[in-house]
């Protein structure tokens, strides 16, 4: 089944050189395709409808804060079941609990700077697609 998805490499990613290494992997795997990339500085008023299912956590203020601080990779990646696929190559939040080999795991420490977002359902991905890119259909 193709799926889309959104991508976002996040200022922690951009700031430590690994965009490359990231999207590297994206584009490694067969048949996936990406069909938007940009380099783009989130203002609050994107963060707050992207982050809106996590507002009043204690989390939430600090998560804006940090994504705002720096410029972002924005990409929609497309192919075979790629809203589970980057899900699993991204590895769970906690990158010290996520398995070396994925993402988080290979270059994260800490739970906000994980370097990396991807829609969590085909539902999430379109919301997310028309967010950030809202002249796609
Ligand atoms: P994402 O939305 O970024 O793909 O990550 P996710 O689904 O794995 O995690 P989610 O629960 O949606 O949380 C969104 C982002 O908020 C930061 N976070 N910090 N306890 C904490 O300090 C905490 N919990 C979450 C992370 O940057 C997480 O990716
Ligand atoms: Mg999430």
């Amino acid at each position: 089944m193709s799926q889309r998805t959104l991508v976002l490499l996040k200022p922690d990613a951009v700031r430590r050189g690994l965009t490359g290494e990231i999207i590297s992997r994206l584009e490694h795997k067969a048949g996936w395709r990406i069909s938007a990339l940009e380099l783009r500085t989130l203002d609050r008023a994107t963060l707050e409808q992207h982050y809106a299912e996590h507002v009043g956590k204690p989390f939430y203020e600090p998560l804006v804060e940090f994504m705002a601080s720096g410029p972002v990779v924005v990409l929609i990646v497309e192919g075979e079941r790629v809203i589970e696929g980057v899900r699993a190559l991204a590895g769970p939040t906690d990158p010290i609990a996520a398995a070396p080999g994925s993402i988080r795991g290979d270059y994260g420490v800490i739970v906000r700077e994980n370097l990396i977002h991807a829609s969590d359902s085909e539902e999430s991905a379109e919301r997310e697609v028309k967010i950030f890119f809202p002249g796609r259909a």
